[in-house]
């Protein structure tokens, strides 16, 4: 019950003040995917016109398996960190190989794909496809352990298979793809790394770390 509260709340600020953002338009895979990608190491508002220029010239995933690397260079002019662009474009090239052109709709699969992680794989599998896995970015990390107070070191690989099993197990089943981008949403509103509102956030009511303070206390992360 106090999961359905959560997941209620969360929803229900996300409906009235998510943030209206082009690749959350439609649910297309490829969209998706070209979004996640660049916005693993850019901002949001650097992202917007690179993504709507990138699918207004490559529109497919065949588009894209297809095009001159050279065209392809041009359109990430600006973004950095090339092999973003040069993965996202062998992975084009597996689904049009390997899956005839179709995206596989598990997380599983999409892990198998040059370049997507399972951040991305599970961005994609929910947001595309409502699988029910949660998609754990430094966001997710930080708003689950403030929640929970859970103080496990992020910076440890055997740490993101216990955030993954507690993002499963706090998921929407009904509004996956919706429930990752409200955590994300969260995670860069009221509960920033630096400035937190903890006291105002949508879901204050179920903070664990803000019921005693140690909001800024969590996530534990050793390494720099
Ligand atoms: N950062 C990573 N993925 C995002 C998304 N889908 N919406 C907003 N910010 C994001």
């Amino acid at each position: 019950a106090k999961i359905v509260a959560f997941q209620k709340a969360l929803l229900e600020w996300y409906d009235r003040e998510g943030r209206q953002l082009p690749w959350r338009v439609d649910h297309d895979p490829y969209h998706v995917f070209v979004s996640e990608i660049m916005l693993q190491q850019t901002q949001v508002q650097t992202v917007i016109p690179y993504y709507l220029d990138f699918i207004a010239s490559f529109p497919t995933v065949g588009e894209l398996a297809s095009a001159p690397e050279s065209k392809l260079l041009k359109a990430w002019e600006g973004l950095g960190y090339y092999s973003r662009v040069r993965n996202m474009q062998k992975a084009a090239q597996q689904i049009m190989r390997d899956y005839a052109g179709q995206w596989p709709t598990t997380a599983a699969k999409l892990q198998t794909l040059t370049g997507i992680g399972p951040y991305t794989a599970a961005a994609i599998a929910s947001i595309a496809f409502n699988q029910p896995i949660a998609a754990i970015d430094g966001n997710a990390f930080r708003v689950f352990a403030r929640l929970l107070k859970i103080d496990l070191d992020i910076s440890k690989s055997q740490t993101r298979p216990v955030f993954q099993a507690i993002g499963d197990r706090l998921i929407s089943v009904a509004r996956p793809g919706d429930f990752n981008q409200a955590i994300m949403d969260l995670g860069t509103s009221y509960l920033t790394a630096k400035q937190p509102d903890a006291e105002h956030s949508p879901v204050r009511d179920f903070d664990e770390s803000l019921a005693d303070g140690t909001t800024l206390a969590y996530p534990v992360k050793t390494k720099k």
